[in-house]
């Protein structure tokens, strides 16, 4: 079966960068998923959070990519409102970030500071004023930054849309495709192999989050280094209207408060290798931590819980481009905690260098190549 581009992997990345091309006129694509649906693993499991500032420590390339995929995200809600008629529900209320012991709050001030003195927008709140604004937020906090641009978004929106764009655009989508191999002549990446098939096309996009590295090029490990996956495990409550106005930040925990009056308690961070388990130890971490930031959480009936795996390479940041001199395979994976934000501008990055041979700089500044492995093509 022949394709314009084939993309590997259905998350929002993969997703993401379907529909940037097919708005670019790209003719034939397909996506090929291992999973019975599209859209199961980390981009689901999110918390949809765009938040470049509340974890930020310094300016540097890679908060520069995050703010300016952040600053997508209201046209790319927009469109995908007018598309397909989901609306994602961007939530520009802003992030408070929360101090309540000392060491928070000498964290809290040196983040001020900084962000401050590179003119980001950040504001320092007394306990009295969260209070006022988050009625619900414990009696013990001490003090807060909030971040009037960090926002967010609810990613199963978000991948509803997506899928939804797909079905309209003809944008073919394989699932319970797993691709075990891509295919290489004459040192040209020409497609993909699952069990059963082989898939050609002019290019071929690796999008795969945490399971990238399980992937052969041409029978042999991916010259680059290894992406590896993190577990973070969710719990959700329900409440009947909104507890909280905005997303509510620790340094040990976040609360996410849905429009639906849902509210997600994340998120733990571990390395399980690829198990998706929800543990009694993960979920008493998440109430301690979550607690602390509202106690009222304690009355409340969990809903759901859930786990996912980030997609992490060994420097922490994405791994965007190519490794083959032929550029006939991309690769676009490694967002870690930032995927659900780094998607708009990710998929343009993409689309732009296959459809238009545009070259961002981001291409050079996260290549795959910058790891410096020897290259089988
Ligand atoms: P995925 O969504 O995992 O998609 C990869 C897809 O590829 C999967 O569907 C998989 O089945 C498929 N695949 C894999 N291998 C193959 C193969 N060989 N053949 C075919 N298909 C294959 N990010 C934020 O920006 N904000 C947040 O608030 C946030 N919160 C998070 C909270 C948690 C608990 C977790 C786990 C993650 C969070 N993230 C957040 C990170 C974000 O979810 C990820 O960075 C993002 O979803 C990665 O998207 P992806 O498409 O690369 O991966
Ligand atoms: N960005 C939130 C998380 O990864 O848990």
């Amino acid at each position: 079966m022949n394709s314009d581009v084939l993309i590997i992997g259905g998350g929002i990345i993969g997703l993401s960068i379907a529909r940037a091309l097919k708005k670019r006129g790209a003719r034939r694509i397909t996506i090929l998923e291992r999973g019975a649906e599209i859209g199961q693993e980390a981009s689901l499991a999110a918390a949809g959070m765009l938040a470049p500032q509340a974890e930020a420590d310094k300016i540097d390339d890679f908060f520069r990519f995050c703010t300016e995929s952040n600053k997508l995200y209201p046209r790319f809600a927009e469109e995908l409102l007018e598309e397909t008629g989901v609306d994602v529900e961007l939530d520009r209320t802003g992030t408070l970030y929360l101090a309540f012991t000392e060491s928070d709050v000498e964290e809290i001030r040196r983040r001020y500071e900084w962000q401050r003195g590179v003119g980001l927008s950040v504001e320092l709140l007394t306990a009295e004023t969260i209070r006022k604004n988050e009625p619900f937020v414990s009696p013990d906090v001490r003090e807060g930054l909030l971040f009037p641009e960090d926002w967010q978004v609810e990613n199963r929106k978000v991948l509803l849309a997506l899928h939804k764009f797909a079905e309209q655009n003809e944008i073919e989508i394989r699932t319970q495709a797993e691709v075990v191999n891509l295919l290489v002549e004459n040192g040209k990446v020409t497609g993909a192999e699952t069990a059963e098939e082989k898939f050609f096309a002019e290019t071929t996009v690796l999008a795969t989050g945490a399971w990238t590295s399980l992937v052969k090029l041409g029978g042999a490990p991916l010259p680059m280094a290894k992406v590896s996956p993190v577990r973070g495990q969710i719990i959700a409550f329900q409440t009947v209207k909104r507890f909280f106005n905005h997303v509510l930040y620790s340094r040990r925990g976040y609360i996410v408060p849905r429009l639906d009056g849902r509210i997600l308690l994340g998120a733990t961070v571990e390395n399980a290798g690829f198990d998706k388990s929800v543990t009694a130890e993960g979920v008493e971490y998440l109430l301690e931590n979550g607690l602390e930031i509202s106690p009222s959480l304690g009355n409340l009936e969990i809903i759901e819980k859930w786990a996912g795996l980030r997609p992490i390479t060994e420097d922490g940041l994405p791994i965007l481009g190519s490794f083959s001199v032929s550029e006939k395979l991309l690769v676009a994976t490694a967002h870690y905690r930032n995927g659900i934000l780094l998607a708009p501008l990710t998929a343009e990055i993409l689309a732009d260098k296959i459809s238009e041979n545009k070259e961002s700089q981001y291409l050079q500044i996260f290549s795959p190549r910058r790891f410096h492995l020897t290259l089988p093509c």
